[in-house]
This record gives C-alpha cells, sequence and structure tokens, in this order.
C-alpha cells in the first residue's frame, strides 16, 4: 500500500505553502461590500447579523510566535491593527518580530520599501486596552493558559463593542468554556491560525453552541481576505489538524521509545517512504514537547480513548526540560551538532559490505523481477534456489504478509532479511529492510548495505504489518477517518486543513483513494490482529469504502 502512496505523492510534488502577496491580493475588495459593489452597515447591534460586518480594524493582543504573524497578516491585507502586549518591553520585541519579517521581505524583492512602510503604518502600538475600544474584531494570541485568557476576555469584553468579534487563537483550550465567561457569547469564535502564520494558508475558524449564526461565516470570510482558506469546525479538542497531527506523533514517539525503530528510521520512513514534509520526530522537536504533550492531554481528557495517551517518554522528556528546539534538546540535541546521540547510524551502511551473492525469493512479480535486474547490473550474483550457498537470502517483502514463513522455508532463516520497497525502485527511494526474530546481526548488516548499493536509502524495521512506513501511516489514515465517520468534518475539509495547515502533499482521503480503501483496510486489519489494539481496528466507514469499492471523493455520504 505504501507503495501507492509514495507514488502519488511523489508525483504530485511537495507543496509550497509561502504565501505570495500579490498585488490583486492587496487591492482585493475590502469585506462589508457585496459583489454588486454596495457597502454594508458596518455595525448591526448584538442582535442582529453580525455576518454583515465589515472588519476595517483589529487589535491583536500578544505579539509572540504567532501574535505578531497574525499582526503582520492583517495589515499586509489592509487592515488596521491596534496592538496589545503585557507591557512595554514585550510590545517592542513583538513589533520588532513583525519588522524584522518585512524586511526580510524586502530583502528577498517580495515587498518593496514603499510597501513595507504602507503596512507598518497600519500596526499601532498601543499603551492600553481602551485603545481597542473601536476595533471590530480582537484575536488574543496570549499563552495557552486559561487564567490568562480568561483575564484578555473580560478586559477585551469591558472595552469593545458589544458588536464586535473576539476571536481566541488556542490549539487546544476549549472556545466554549472561554464564550461561556464572555458578556456576549454569541460573538466569541476561535481562529486559529498556523505557525508561521504569515506562511501557513489554513485558518481553522471554530463555532460554539452558543456562537451566533453568521460570526462563523463573518470570519472565515475575514480569512479569505488575509488570502488563507478557512476550514468550519464546532468546538472539539484539537480541531481538525491537531486532532490528527498530535496522535500521529506521539504513535511515532512511541514507536521509538519501544525500541520498535531507530530515531533516524522513524523520521526517515515519514519523509522518504510517506513523502511528509518533516519526520515526525523533528516535528515534535519543532513543536516543543511540552506543547505536544499538553495537547495530548487535552484529547486525552475529551476523548478518554487509548490513541490520545501519551506516551510516557513525552512526559519524560517535558518533565525533564528536553521540549526540542527551544531548548536546545529534544528527541535530537540542537546544541553540539557532534552530540553522540544525534548519530544514530539508522539504516546506514557502507556499500563496501554489500554481499557479492543473493539468493533472491519473491512472488514472481514486477517488484522482484526489478530487484533481480538492479542486483545483477550492480554487479551482484543473484539465484532463485535457496539450495545455493550464497552471502545472503532476500525475500522480497509485500506489505501485509509476514517475512518469516518465506525465511524459515529456505531453510536458511538467519541468513535471511525481507527488502520492501516503499515506492517504485528508484535512486533515493526507499527500502525497509525487515529483520526477522531470526535474522542474525550480520544478515541485517548485509541486507542494509545491498540496499545502499541499490541507491536506495534505507531503514530498519521488525517483520510485523505494515513494517515502518506502513505502521504510522494506517494508524493515522484510520483516525481521519474516524473523524469524518463521527461527522466532525468531511475529507475535503480534512485534506484541506493536513494539507494547508500540516504541509502535507496529499491529505488523507487523497491518500486513501490513490491506494484504495481495500488496499488501506488490508493493512490495518493486519494491525489489529497483531495488536489488538483498539486504535488499529478499522472504522466501519473504512471497510464500507472498501466494500462499495467507492472512492471517498466519489462518496454521497462520506460521514454520518
Ligand atoms: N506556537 C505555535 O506554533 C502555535 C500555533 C497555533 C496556535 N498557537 C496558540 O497561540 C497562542 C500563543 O502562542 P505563542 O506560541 O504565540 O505564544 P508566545 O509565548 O510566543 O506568545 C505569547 C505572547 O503573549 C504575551 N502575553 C502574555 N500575557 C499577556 C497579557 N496578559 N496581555 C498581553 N499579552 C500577553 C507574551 O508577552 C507573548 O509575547 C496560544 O494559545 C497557542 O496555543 C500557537
Amino acid at each position: 500500500m505504501v507503495e501507492c502512496l509514495t507514488s502519488v505523492w511523489a508525483r504530485h510534488g511537495r507543496l509550497t505553502s509561502e504565501v505570495t502577496y500579490t498585488e490583486s491580493h492587496r487591492n482585493m475588495p475590502r469585506y462589508g461590500a457585496t459583489d454588486t459593489g454596495q457597502a454594508l452597515p458596518r455595525r448591526c447591534g448584538r442582535d442582529c447579523n453580525l455576518a454583515a460586518m465589515e472588519i476595517r480594524e483589529v487589535a491583536v493582543v500578544g505579539l509572540g510566535t504567532m501574535g505578531a504573524g497574525i499582526a503582520e497578516v492583517f495589515a499586509r491585507a489592509g487592515i488596521g491593527v491596534v496592538a496589545l502586549e503585557i507591557d512595554a518591553a514585550a510590545l517592542n520585541r513583538g513589533v520588532g518580530i513583525l519588522d524584522a519579517s518585512l524586511s526580510r521581505a524586502v530583502t528577498k524583492g517580495r515587498l518593496t520599501a514603499a510597501e513595507q512602510a504602507q503596512i507598518r503604518s497600519r500596526v499601532r502600538p498601543a499603551a492600553g486596552f481602551s485603545e481597542a475600544a473601536a476595533v471590530d474584531l480582537a484575536i488574543e494570541v496570549v499563552p495557552e493558559r486559561m487564567e490568562i485568557k480568561r483575564e484578555i476576555f473580560a478586559e477585551l469584553d469591558r472595552v469593545c463593542s458589544p458588536d464586535a468579534i473576539l476571536a481566541t487563537n488556542t490549539s487546544s483550550l476549549s472556545v466554549t468554556a472561554i464564550a461561556a465567561e464572555s458578556k456576549y457569547p454569541g460573538r466569541v469564535v476561535g481562529m486559529h491560525f498556523f505557525n508561521p502564520a504569515p506562511v501557513m494558508r489554513l485558518v481553522e475558524v471554530v463555532s460554539t453552541v452558543l456562537t451566533t449564526d453568521g460570526v462563523a461565516a463573518t470570519v472565515s470570510d475575514l480569512a479569505r481576505r488575509l488570502g488563507k482558506t478557512p476550514v468550519q469546525v464546532s468546538d472539539r479538542a484539537g480541531f481538525i489538524a491537531n486532532a490528527l497531527l498530535l496522535p500521529y506523533l506521539n504513535h511515532a514517539l512511541h514507536l521509538l521509545a519501544t525500541g520498535y525503530a531507530s530515531r533516524a528510521d522513524i523520521d526517515l520512513a515519514a519523509t522518504v517512504g510517506i513523502g511528509l514534509p518533516m519526520g515526525p520526530l523533528a516535528l515534535l522537536d519543532l513543536i516543543g514537547l511540552d506543547t505536544a504533550l499538553s495537547i495530548m492531554e487535552v484529547m486525552h481528557g475529551e476523548f478518554g480513548l487509548p490513541r490520545y495517551m501519551a506516551t510516557p517518554l513525552l512526559r519524560r522528556l517535558a518533565d525533564a526540560g528536553r521540549t526540542g528546539r527551544k531548548a536546545g534538546r529534544g528527541i535530537y540535541d540542537y546544541g553540539d551538532s557532534s552530540a553522540s546521540d544525534n548519530h544514530d547510524q539508522g539504516g546506514n551502511a557502507l556499500v563496501s559490505a554489500a554481499p557479492d551473492t543473493v539468493t533472491l525469493i519473491g512472488a514472481g512479480d514486477d517488484v522482484e523481477a526489478e530487484l533481480a535486474s538492479a542486483m545483477a547490473s550492480a554487479g551482484i550474483n543473484v539465484t532463485r534456489n535457496a539450495a545455493h550457498p550464497t552471502d545472503l537470502i532476500v525475500i522480497a517483502a509485500e506489505a501485509g504478509r509476514p517475512v518469516l514463513p518465506a525465511a524459515l522455508a529456505a531453510g536458511r532463516p538467519e541468513q535471511a532479511v525481507g527488502l520492501h520497497l516503499a515506492g517504485k525502485l528508484a535512486p533515493g527511494s526507499l527500502a525497509e529492510v525487515v529483520q526477522t526474530s531470526l535474522s542474525s546481526a550480520d544478515a541485517v548488516e548485509a541486507g542494509t548495505a545491498l540496499a545502499a548499493k541499490l541507491g536506495l536509502a534505507t531503514v530498519r524495521a521488525p517483520d510485523r504489518p505494515g513494517f515502518l512506513a506502513g505502521t504510522l501511516l494506517y494508524a493515522h489514515l484510520a483516525d481521519a477517518v474516524r473523524m469524518c465517520q463521527d461527522g466532525y468534518a468531511g475529507p475535503t475539509d480534512v485534506d484541506t486543513a493536513m494539507k494547508l495547515g500540516c504541509g502535507y502533499p496529499r491529505g488523507p482521503f487523497e491518500l486513501i483513494d490513490a491506494a484504495g480503501a481495500a488496499s488501506v483496510l488490508t493493512g490495518l486489519e493486519a494491525m489489529h490482529e497483531a495488536y489488538g489494539y483498539p486504535e488499529f481496528a478499522p472504522p466501519p466507514l473504512l471497510a464500507e469504502h472498501a466494500a462499495a469499492g467507492i472512492a471517498f471523493a466519489a462518496s454521497p455520504r462520506p460521514g454520518r
């Protein structure tokens, strides 16, 4: 199955998530003008339809990692920004982040000096909340702590007009709980930007059961005006993107903690094998292990399922202060590039250790033929006869089928390894060297060296369903199907969220459709049978699509 996915992603290439601020974007009609050019009323009173509001000025509270970028996005779209911080020093620092970002854009020729000045003139650093009295929307981007968010909302309630929309950029706190304490809960929404805000195109617009009709539509239109793609969801822990991303990252760390695969191999399997822009462990370090832990805890509190339980290593690393890049040390070490624990060799091997003679055992299919021809071209003597004394037995491994039975049948299981191609056999593509419980260390070395000699990137994986790339991917795809099955989001919104919020080249449902629901189902069934974990149980919606032979894109009722 991974073969299909990888080749599809390779065909479509990777997304560049860079937003280009074109002239036409900057000159987009202001929200509040109808298609016919008629101006809509700016204010409509607290009982009226907030959808008709024109957003001319916003307040951004908290100009840290996210807030400075969000302020930049608003100002670039021609919207006035009142910038608020906890004190003058923090305000200077935040405005400095924004200035540095604009200066970089000028240096790179993406912005003229005149445009920079114009954008900058729209940002008004403010001494206090009273300066936000006239804004049409205020967004809080303060640390992820409920008590701080509550304080900010109380201030905004006090100074802002009852017609103003109040938004939170929270990643994991309950928007409903924030709204419930507001004087006018109907105007409170989540407006969840992704990091870095000027680049990532997704905005999750989160409504609560208290949100007034039309507010989410207004905020979605505003997001479009900012050049973003909004996805509207209801208030649920993790929304779409984090609810899918975090369990997958946590699963990857669990594989490391349990010795399933090495750190380098896990990241390589995800990037080269699956085609994701970043390995899950490197991404955890970037997000911050403490942040990842708190999001997992919120999701576990909400859903209570084992899939959302933080793996103990995540908690230990966070407790130890090894929170990732920001601490200089997390799963990897960023302080000292020569540190020994940054250099686990993973599947790397010396080509010189490659075997001279190989017994190749396969299913008589194209993969076996391709491998035989590549080995012969590399000067390796290949036989199909297991009785011939050779340096190594290679089983052309198939996803969903264990290697051990073929190794036992060959009579020399200690000299046998599986080789699973996660895509077409091409220079730089991924080969998983599958070690059975009887494979000797020498055989694993030789198999790894052989794959390297064929020009393949290699990882080592145990002889378990999905090997390495598949085991990460199948569970992730199952989460996406379950989210759709729960009726939380449709396939298109899920795909949009993962592509624009996480930089995926293709969304989970596009991947399932490309591979075929039946193939993903087979992978999950094998994992579920082997482990018995409920999180690997194939969702009925996937089984239904497999049985009906229909793609999610073509499904009349993809979620129920
Ligand atoms: N960092 C991310 O990748 C990311 C992505 C999406 C959403 N978020 C969410 O965005 C929010 C902010 O995260 P961040 O990473 O930008 O945090 P951060 O710590 O980088 O920035 C928070 C800013 O808020 C300011 N602040 C603190 N108390 C304040 C107060 N009382 N009044 C005004 N300003 C105050 C701080 O001085 C700081 O500059 C959080 O809710 C987080 O969950 C973060």
